[in-house]
């Protein structure tokens, strides 16, 4: 059949960095294209309500184009937006926030500021995870995602998102697991050996983790790979191996065996330090993070009085900063490792007004719930899912006076903010925060009170 090609005038940006057209009065979500452009593109799906289309020929380009800075650009599945100016991406994330506010949020008069910019723009990720896969023609890749394909791996050269030594340790890798004949996985046939390349990386210090994560089996050159990457790579202060057997294409391993150094890397926010191992939650952007905290709790604005409830801590970094603004914290935390670093950051920080519990942040709230004491300040930063309901009518069972909530996704923070309005708590005004500048993720704070 025939490619049904349609011309389409972008009008918009969607949330999940599509562009957004008409054609027939129907939607068309389109892989390509900026507002203001004139784009040829091929229908490929076409559902009574929308249509998803590819881009095939800019036919009028927009002066809000700027040629993107990497050469991966048009395959890659990182940064769809490195073709926009960061001027331009900061207004359509802010629009994205107000229109959450308004539209799932139904909140009015609510001030939403101007996006904090990420301090860098390029080398800001802490974290990266390359994968290998096989190719049809019998060898391998070693690299990041093709846009819109779990199951295919380009080779990597150069990422503009992280530093050039972490570069530099991919095209190393791909020449030692070429020199040692190391299978590599094949995602689709479930067997090969090795599986992902993750490192972590101290923005603030220069140190470097590097996890191999495998296939089960131990790592058969340990001793050369330990010898190899530290000769070549001075950074390099810790090698781990996850070994992974489980089908789901995840870079976190079942068994981990610290093959050099501590395990860790160590990372600085403020005066404070943090161990960040190959598996625990840290934020990727170690400097925006920094300036992330310091906003949330210049809109919490504590008094030294509190007890504070930092829910969703992960490894503990926004209740360890909080710690000597407030008079006690209470971490709640799903994830058992990172309740562990989370007291190992704690104590190797001199802090001992920190306490941290495994556990579900809804059971925690109904314990509390039925408890007499009293939390004059909460701090949530959930993952994308936002507050499970339970959780939500928890909070409002505790009904502390303020509540920041930190945020990843502005549409479930728009509804839990609504609910909470609702239920008769103020919002006056949300502060997004760029942390991952090139693609259409953006953070926020925002501050709910009771008066
Ligand atoms: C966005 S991260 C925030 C981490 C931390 N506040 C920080 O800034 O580094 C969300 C955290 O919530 C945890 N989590 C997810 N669901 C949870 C639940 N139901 N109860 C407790 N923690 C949960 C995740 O493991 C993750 O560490």
């Amino acid at each position: 059949m025939t490619p049904k090609i349609v011309e389409i005038e972008i009008e918009d940006l969607a949330f999940d960095g599509k562009s957004v057209g008409r054609l027939d009065g129907k939607v068309v979500f389109c892989n390509g294209g900026l507002p203001g452009e004139l784009v040829l593109a091929e229908i490929v799906k076409s559902k009574p309500r929308y249509c998803q289309a590819k881009v095939k020929e800019i036919v009028r380009k927009s002066d809000l184009r700027i040629a993107p800075r990497c050469a991966h650009f048009d395959i890659c599945g990182g940064c769809t937006w490195q073709d926009l100016s960061y001027e331009q991406q900061l207004h359509y994330k802010k629009d994205q926030v107000l229109q959450c506010i308004a539209r799932i949020g139904k909140l009015e008069s609510v001030v939403v500021h101007d996006v904090v910019g990420s301090p860098d723009q390029y080398a800001y990720r802490n974290k990266m995870e390359f994968s290998f896969n096989v190719t049809e023609e019998g060898g391998f890749t070693l690299g990041l995602h093709e846009r819109g394909r779990w199951d295919s791996i380009f080779d990597l050269d150069h990422c503009h998102l992280t530093s050039p030594v972490c570069n530099e340790l991919v095209a190393w890798m791909r020449e030692f697991v070429r020199a040692h004949d190391l299978t590599v996985y094949d995602v689709a046939r479930h067997d090969g050996y090795m599986r992902f390349l993750v490192m972590r990386e101290g923005q603030n210090t220069g140190q470097l983790l590097v996890n191999v994560v495998t296939n089960y089996g131990e790592f058969p050159f340990s001793d050369e790979l330990v010898k190899g990457l530290t000769e070549r790579f001075e950074q390099v202060v810790t090698i781990v191996h996850n070994q992974n057997g489980q089908k789901s294409n995840i870079a976190t391993g079942e068994i981990e065996n610290v093959l050099y150094g501590p395990g860790y890397v160590e990372e600085k926010l403020g005066r404070f330090v943090f161990r960040i191992r190959a598996n625990s939650f840290f934020q990727t952007n170690s400097r925006q993070a920094e300036r992330l905290y310091e906003i949330g709790f210049d809109v919490l604005k504590p008094t030294g009085n509190e007890r504070l409830l930092d829910l969703y801590c992960g490894t503990g970094s926004i209740g360890i900063l909080a710690s000597e603004r407030v008079q006690s914290v209470i971490g709640v935390e799903l994830v058992a490792d990172a309740v562990a670093a989370a007291r190992e950051n704690a104590a190797a920080n001199g802090v001992t007004n920190a306490v941290f519990y495994e556990g579900d942040v809804k059971d925690l709230l109904n314990r509390l719930a039925n408890d007499d004491t009293k939390f004059e300040a909460v701090i949530v930063d959930p993952p994308r899912a936002g507050l499970h309901p339970k959780a939500l009518k928890r909070m409002l069972e505790l009904a502390p006076s303020r509540l920041l909530y930190i945020s990843c996704n502005p549409a479930t923070f728009a509804r839990d903010a609504g609910e909470l309005v609702s239920a008769g708590y103020r919002l006056d005004e949300v502060r997004p925060v760029d942390m991952f500048p090139h693609t259409m993720h953006i953070e926020l704070v925002g501050l709910l009170y009771r008066q």
